[in-house]
């Protein structure tokens, strides 16, 4: 759990980046239908639970500098004994102010009406635009009616500014009680991993294997998993986002899983890869060898101050050199990484920043440059080979070996901690595991 004074912090070190002056709105997630009257799991928005810790939807937080009443306003639902019958227990006014530390609180019904008094002499309103139709006409509607009063002194804001940027710079650093449900949704991958190559055998069906990783993450409280699951073995290995999941596991299949447990909102990505039937072939190990060089390559240059692009330069030098020396590239090193030879093969980036989100906020590039990588933050590390049947002038023994190896990596003051270590990726350890 993250502690009440945390997200305190956030929320002031916030208000001092924008200003006396300005006033911060956020809205909380929408709940989607899915079906008739039934929902999606409900999520919060990652940004508004940043900075308020708070569950429910139809809320909306303000942050208004220097208010009188006082400056973080949430409005939200109110107690109603009729719908809590069937929903559970909602915080109310009471506990907003007692238990998510806000110093006034109001019905959500409130807010179209009390907008244009909290807005009424903020300059900067720091928010999102474009993003819900609804929130955006309320808020443009609000602004008129003080537009229509200006002869009586009142003084509409004049610029919008969008919100995100401060808080994802905020949320890229992460602080020491997000490490801990961080660790947490990780180990709980790694048992889940584990689990599935233990259980692994010809003739299972994806969704067996998928199904083995959810019993894992719901036994230790991870209700969500931070992306759909990826279980694909034989040909679907060679498709990225492949989440059919649905088909037999043969005798000769690799067999890959990406897939993370969400725990209290945080992500975890993990993916590894495997032969069904415990055993790597010589193609299967040869790709292997490669790729796993290439993610401890990248892992070894993820230290304070190396540019973004240090591990995917590593990984495309590994992967080139070692597609070269099996023959499946030809020509010179340097020549081949020029032309980016190795996209048929490796087609995406070395990784991502990993957080409340599984693909991070924070920007790669800042000033026009590419940012360093400095202590705190985590991210992915995970190349992978693809040789689906369709690049041209592989021998058939390649076709359909699809891997990647992706762990979770804190960089720390020195270099960096590979969080979900502890899952096997050695060949002789996986086979070790897999008998
Ligand atoms: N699972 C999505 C990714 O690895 O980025
Ligand atoms: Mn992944
Ligand atoms: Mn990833």
């Amino acid at each position: 759990m993250i502690k009440s004074t945390e997200f305190q912090k956030r929320r002031k070190q916030l208000l001092q980046q924008i200003g006396n002056t300005s006033l911060v709105i956020l809205s909380s997630a929408p709940m989607r239908p899915r079906t008739g009257d039934a929902f999606y799991d409900y999520r919060q928005n990652s940004d508004f639970y940043y900075l308020t810790g708070f569950h429910e939807p139809e809320a909306i937080a303000i942050l208004a500098p220097k208010r009188k009443e006082g400056e973080f306003i949430l409005f939200n639902r109110p107690r109603n004994r009729d719908e809590e019958i069937w929903d559970g227990a909602r915080a109310g006014q009471e506990g907003a102010c007692q238990d998510y530390d806000a110093d006034q609180s109001f019905p959500i019904a409130e807010f179209e009406k009390m907008l244009p008094d909290l807005l009424e002499g903020r300059e900067h309103i720091h928010c999102t635009l474009g993003v819900n139709k609804e929130f955006d006409e309320t808020l443009f509607k609000a602004i008129n009616k003080i537009r229509g009063k200006i002869r009586s002194g009142l003084q509409p804001p004049i610029a919008f500014i969008d919100i995100t940027p401060s808080i994802h710079e905020l949320r890229l650093f992460k602080s020491p009680g997000e490490m801990a449900l961080m660790r947490k949704a990780i180990d709980i991958s790694v048992a889940a991993h584990g689990r599935a190559m233990q259980t692994c055998k010809p003739g299972l069906y994806e969704y067996q294997l998928e199904a083995e990783m959810m019993h894992e993450f719901f036994r230790e409280g991870a209700r969500q998993t931070a992306y759909t699951s990826i279980v694909g073995s034989g040909a679907n290995t060679c498709v990225l986002h492949y989440i059919a999941n649905k088909k037999r596991i043969e005798d000769n299949d690799l067999v890959l899983i990406d897939a993370g447990a969400e725990y209290e909102n945080y992500a975890s990505d993990i993916t590894r890869t495997f032969p069904a039937s415990g055993k790597f072939s010589a193609e299967q190990r040869a790709i292997y060898e490669i790729v796993l060089a290439a993610q401890l390559a990248a892992i070894k240059v993820a230290k304070p101050g190396a540019p973004w692009p240090a591990m995917q330069n590593a990984i495309i030098k590994e992967l080139t050199e070692g597609l070269l020396e099996l023959g499946l590239l030809k020509g010179k090193r340097d020549d081949l990484i020029e032309k980016q030879a190795y996209l048929p093969f490796y087609m995406h980036k070395s990784g991502h920043w990993l957080g409340l989100d599984v693909h991070d906020v924070g920007r790669y590039r800042t000033n026009g440059k590419w940012r360093t990588l400095q202590p705190n933050m985590v991210l992915t590390v995970e190349p992978g080979i693809y040789i689906s049947k369709d690049i041209p002038g592989v021998p058939s023994r390649w076709h359909n070996i699809g891997i990647r190896i992706e762990d979770d990596v804190l960089i720390t003051e020195k270099g960096c901690d590979v969080l979900s270590k502890n899952l096997v990726k050695e060949i002789d350890d996986i086979e070790a595991l897999m008998r």
